[in-house]
């Protein structure tokens, strides 16, 4: 994606060949910096500290973490431990272990000699494979906002509404991202979009990314508070619900973003499409029921108790800064994710098409 004139991709193999070149997420919207990642060790503390995240771009960090332990040290025992503490950063996303799981079967039946090349490669596919699986899913995804826009009673000049959750754009992925792929390709393609941006407190990926990614294509976009969706629905001014997932099981239950279950259930009541854009790197055919089944990442009570945002002095100078929300005597508890379940599903928006949310069809994605 284009950022002040210059085409972004969220993660790269940098020029020296050896070192991972990502963009530090913690810092936006208010600052576009780039970090680099030397050792398997940066590459744990990227994803755990979030300066990358969304399910896809982890798996990525992932891949390239395991082939920079291996560039240091490419014997059975560093391979296998590298493997582990990475997966060990973040729990609830499927595609952090399907992407370690894929670099390290590469790799290990091969000579040490061989295993640096080949995780290099098997990284870098990945990478490539994440950017042509996101912008199919862009594809299939348009025609379904082209579709609402032919049947909308509001004719087509007039902008179809897309609600979504947290952020699943390109910063999620390696480039397109899943549940906003179909949003840029409809922006391209000349039907008018306008997005409603759930602010996803408590991280506020919403705000702070999809807003961000909204705002550099020039997409018209209005950020709202989290309980505001159910609302605007009883209105009659969301055509659709588009979200990613972290993990989907064979049964379709969906685990994204938590509040992403309370969008599904205001989208049944209100009779508004309810679609999950699911690359099949996040599909876990392993699990049937997402309540019982897919971990949880519970994070710090922090993230709840206070509030970052950026602060203007009045000599202009601005400064990052954490505001605390409340009494410091009061607990708090910061689930990440929620389960979604199939029922609740209209469709999945995959890179091999429109999917039905049920085990027998996404057995052609699996
Ligand atoms: O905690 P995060 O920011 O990594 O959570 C990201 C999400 O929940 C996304 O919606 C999900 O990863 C799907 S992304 C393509």
């Amino acid at each position: 994606m284009i950022i002040n004139g210059k085409d972004w991709r969220t993660i790269w193999l940098r020029e020296d060949g050896v070192s991972v070149g990502v963009i530090d997420q913690t810092k936006l919207p208010y600052e576009f910096k780039t970090c680099v990642l030397r050792s398997s060790e940066d590459a744990a503390k990227a994803i755990k500290y979030m300066i990358v995240r969304g399910a896809p771009l982890i798996g990525v960090t992932g891949a390239y973490g395991l082939m920079l332990a291996i560039q240091k040290d490419s014997s059975d025992t560093s391979i296998i431990y590298a493997k582990k503490h990475l997966e060990s950063t973040r729990p609830t996303a499927i595609n952090l272990s399907w992407a370690l799981e894929r670099v390290s079967k590469k790799v290990l039946p091969l000579p040490q000699t061989q295993r640096r090349d080949a995780a290099r490669e098997e990284a870098a596919l990945i990478a490539q494979e994440d950017i042509s699986v996101c912008e199919s899913i862009g594809g299939y995804g348009l025609q379904i906002l082209k579709d609402i826009s032919e049947r909308s009673s509001k004719g087509t000049q007039e902008p179809i509404n897309i609600l979504t959750h947290c952020n699943a754009g390109w910063l999620a992925t390696v480039d397109w991202g899943t549940a906003l792929a179909p949003i840029y390709k409809a922006h391209r393609s000349g039907l008018k979009v306008h997005v409603w941006v759930d602010e996803t407190r408590p991280r506020n990926q919403g705000a702070a990314l999809t807003a961000f990614e909204l705002a550099c294509e020039g997409i018209s976009h209005t950020v709202i508070v989290d309980n505001a969706g159910g609302y605007l629905m009883q209105m009659g001014k969301v055509d659709a619900v588009i979200v990613g997932t972290d993990r989907t099981t064979r049964a379709g239950d969906v685990c994204n973003k938590i509040g992403t279950y309370l969008k599904a259930l205001a989208a049944k009541d209100n009779s508004v499409p309810f679609y999950v854009a699911l690359p099949k790197s996040t599909l876990d055919w392993t699990l049937i029921d997402g309540i019982t089944d897919i971990p949880i990442e519970i994070r710090s009570e922090k993230e709840v108790s206070n509030i970052r945002g950026q602060l203007i002095q009045e000599d202009k100078k601005k400064e990052i800064v954490d505001v605390s929300l409340f009494p410091l005597s009061s607990r708090a508890f910061n689930p990440a994710f929620d389960v979604t379940q199939s029922r609740l599903i209209t469709a999945f928006i995959t890179e091999i098409g429109i999917l039905e949310p049920n085990e027998n069809s996404l057995r052609r994605l699996s």
